[in-house]
């Protein structure tokens, strides 16, 4: 259970950034989670990956998750490639120059067509990934700003270390996560309780655990939200 104070209706300002201490750890699994809650809530969620390498098979795309899950036909990214590379080798190699304004650009103007409550914007990679060749996907997180940054860490031994180090580098760059959100993808490091842990140390954002339903109440997930964003 979250504990949260006080409730009020979001508003359509809401922009949700998912990025994680790497590849694979969950960012599509959580982002389409979440997605689909604020859907059930009766929000209008937009769900968009603006750059997306190992593009082969749109209808099995992170796009295409993520519009599954927002429930809206998917929308191609800004930027894809078919080689499951960093997008800064891909851009590099296609003569593409990718940068925060790029993206703040496309974003803003999928935001504009749909008009949704909600927008859950996912990273190509982890936080520091190079999306070009100066631009980091944390340079993406500011150029993105008002929004909330949730950090996914895949929940497993060594997770305690991989969140901190996350943490602190992004503050390094004055940008911390505003959320840490622990994916359980093996249920045998359910013992390890890595939330609770990284809870008790005090010096970092709130932590969440995922899969967001098993671990939470959904409206106690809608609430976290719209508590983060004020
Ligand atoms: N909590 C979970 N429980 C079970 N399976 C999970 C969980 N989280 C992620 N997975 C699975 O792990 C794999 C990687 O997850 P996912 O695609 O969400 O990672 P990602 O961070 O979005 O990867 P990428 O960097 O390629 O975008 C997928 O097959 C996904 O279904
Ligand atoms: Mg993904």
């Amino acid at each position: 259970m979250i504990a949260m104070s006080h409730q009020k209706p979001l508003s359509s300002s809401l922009r949700i950034v998912i990025t994680g201490t790497g590849t694979g750890v969950g960012k599509t699994f959580v982002s389409t989670e979440l997605l689909g809650i604020l859907t059930e809530a009766g929000l209008k969620c937009l769900g968009l990956k603006p750059i997306e390498t190992g593009f082969t098979e749109p209808d099995r795309s992170d796009a295409e998750a993520l519009a599954r899950g927002a429930r809206h036909p998917r929308l191609t990214p800004a930027f894809t490639s078919p080689v499951p590379e960093s997008p800064h080798r891909a851009a590099r190699r296609a003569e593409v120059a990718l940068d925060g304004q790029k993206v703040a650009d496309w974003v803003a103007l999928q935001t504009a067509a749909a008009a949704p409550d909600a927008v859950v914007v996912e990273s190509a990679g982890g936080l520091f990934t190079p999306v070009g060749d100066s631009v980091l996907n944390v340079d993406l997180v500011r150029a993105l700003e008002p929004c909330t940054f949730v950090l996914v860490v895949p929940d497993r031994l060594g997770a305690l270390n991989d969140a901190l180090c996350s943490v602190t580098a992004a503050r390094a760059v004055h940008r911390a996560p505003d959320l840490l959100c622990m994916n359980l993808l093996d249920e045998g490091s359910v013992g390890l309780e890595n939330t609770r842990e990284l809870s008790r140390l005090g010096t970092l954002p709130p932590v969440i655990q995922a899969p967001l339903l098993r671990f939470n109440a959904a409206r106690d997930v809608v609430r976290l939200f719209h508590h983060l964003r004020q």
